[in-house]
């Protein structure tokens, strides 16, 4: 039986995802709107994408009511001139469904047929793209329609099969669209199989900590967030529950499954850490913290007349990866980060064992795009067996996947 985490997770699988929905012009448009209405219901958000064709079957009123938002079928607004873009969309889409897809917009996108929205954002989509074709039996069996899908087969597109039954034509044979609740299935199973976290919960440290001075200052570091903020996504993509312990930052986190805590201080993220990461089954600590805090902090601004130098005494403050690790419980895996500027590799292998860490990852200021701030980051990642692996350069998205199959592995 599936624990009740898992079975929770599998029915939220389709939830805040970004599905493009293309329409084009075939008699089956009618039935976009079912699969339109499960795809909203299950908590996707679906921008509907339809050719000049496809309106001809169904009104663009009918899907924006549905989906909530304007439909896109021209590449500009006629009386405001506003440009839609193409590839926003196309990078916006987490999944791009073409339902129905006609023979000639089969033809067009294997083709590169590009004039209309639909076949440009497909030719933009960084994503997976899924095809259902219909059409009459003799335009599905002609050797273009067959040519052109094995092409786009070439292309990693996935083709859903269409049913044999009667057609618009009348005619008995293969043609009809899949029906909408199977297309609905295929892609829940589509983000699945993207899930190898499912009914894991990971608790993640991210970005700065701030230790007060005075009522306007404090002492802190360059650390943004990002690259805690990647990870999360990047677990809550992959099913994982995650808690966010984050100090301040100006980010905001996408996925719902991302649970999130704002603390300032190296000493409140500890308290607010400590329940999360020993409920965790992978913690990982991306945050900068603050080593030392100011002994005492000024209830009133600090003033600058007549005070000619001033003394400023720092005490320690708790190493949060330390003390969580110290109490790591069987099965659980605990990642540090080493940010470095001098030597690296020695140092990073020194956090490793001192905070009783089952992998550090080491970033350094010596290497450009890397580190604090940037949308990028250049690791290595050494695990407690002396093993290591060194990465190139990537946006710290793809570090974050690089660090998840680490450590799934
Ligand atoms: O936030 P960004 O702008 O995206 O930048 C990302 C990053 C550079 C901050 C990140 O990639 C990173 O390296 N984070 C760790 C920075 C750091 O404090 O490194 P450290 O070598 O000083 O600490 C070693 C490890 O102990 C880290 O996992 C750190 O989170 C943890 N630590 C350190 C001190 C402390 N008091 N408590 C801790 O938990």
């Amino acid at each position: 039986m599936q624990k009740p985490e898992i079975k929770a997770a599998v029915e939220s699988i389709l939830k805040g995802k970004h599905i493009v929905l293309g329409i084009t012009g075939g008699i089956a448009a009618y039935k976009s709107v079912t699969l339109l209405r499960l795809l909203v219901k299950a908590g996707a958000e679906v921008q509907v994408v339809i050719t000049p064709a496809g309106k001809e079957f169904i009104t663009p009123v009918t899907l924006s009511s549905l989906s909530g938002k304007p439909v896109v079928s021209e590449f500009f607004t006629a009386n405001t001139g506003e440009w839609h873009s193409h590839v926003d969309l196309g990078l916006w889409a987490d999944l791009m469904v073409i339902a129905p897809a006609t023979a000639s917009t089969i033809g067009k996108m294997a083709n590169g047929i590009a004039d209309n929205m639909l076949v440009t954002t497909y030719l933009s989509a960084k994503e997976h793209v899924m095809i259902a074709p219909a059409m009459d039996l003799d335009m599905m069996a002609h050797p273009s329609t067959v040519r052109n899908l094995a092409t786009l087969e070439s292309y990693g597109v996935e083709i859903i099969e269409p049913a044999a039954g009667e057609l618009a034509s009348h005619l008995m044979g293969k043609g009809r669209m899949e029906e909408p609740e199977n297309i609905f299935s295929r892609i829940e199973r589509f983000f699945m199989k993207q899930c190898d976290m499912l009914g894991k919960k990971v608790a993640i440290t991210a970005g700065p900590t701030y230790e007060k001075l005075d009522p306007v200052r404090f002492i802190g570091n360059y650390s943004s967030g990002k690259m805690g903020f990647a990870l999360a996504e990047e677990c809550a993509a992959r099913g994982a529950e995650v808690t966010l312990v984050c100090g301040p930052v100006s980010l905001q986190t996408a996925n719902p499954n991302i649970h999130r805590i704002d603390v300032e201080s190296a000493e409140e993220m500890l308290e607010a850490s400590r329940e999360p990461f020993a409920n965790a089954d992978m913690g990982i600590f991306a945050a900068a913290v603050a080593d030392y805090r100011p002994e005492s902090r000024a209830e009133s601004k600090l003033k600058r007349e007549g005070v000619e130098e001033m003394s400023l005494r720092l005490v320690k403050n708790p190493d949060i990866a330390a003390t969580l690790a110290s109490v790591k419980r069987e099965g659980q895996l605990f990642v540090g980060f080493a940010l470095e500027t001098d030597n690296a590799h020695a140092n990073a292998l020194g956090k490793l064992r001192k905070k009783n860490l089952d992998m550090v990852v080491l970033n350094s200021l010596q290497d450009k795009g890397a580190g604090f701030g940037t949308d990028t980051n250049k690791v290595t990642i050494l695990r407690k067996d002396g093993t290591e692996r060194s990465f190139p350069l990537k946006s710290k998205r793809e570090v974050a996947a690089d660090i998840i199959a680490e450590i799934l592995s």
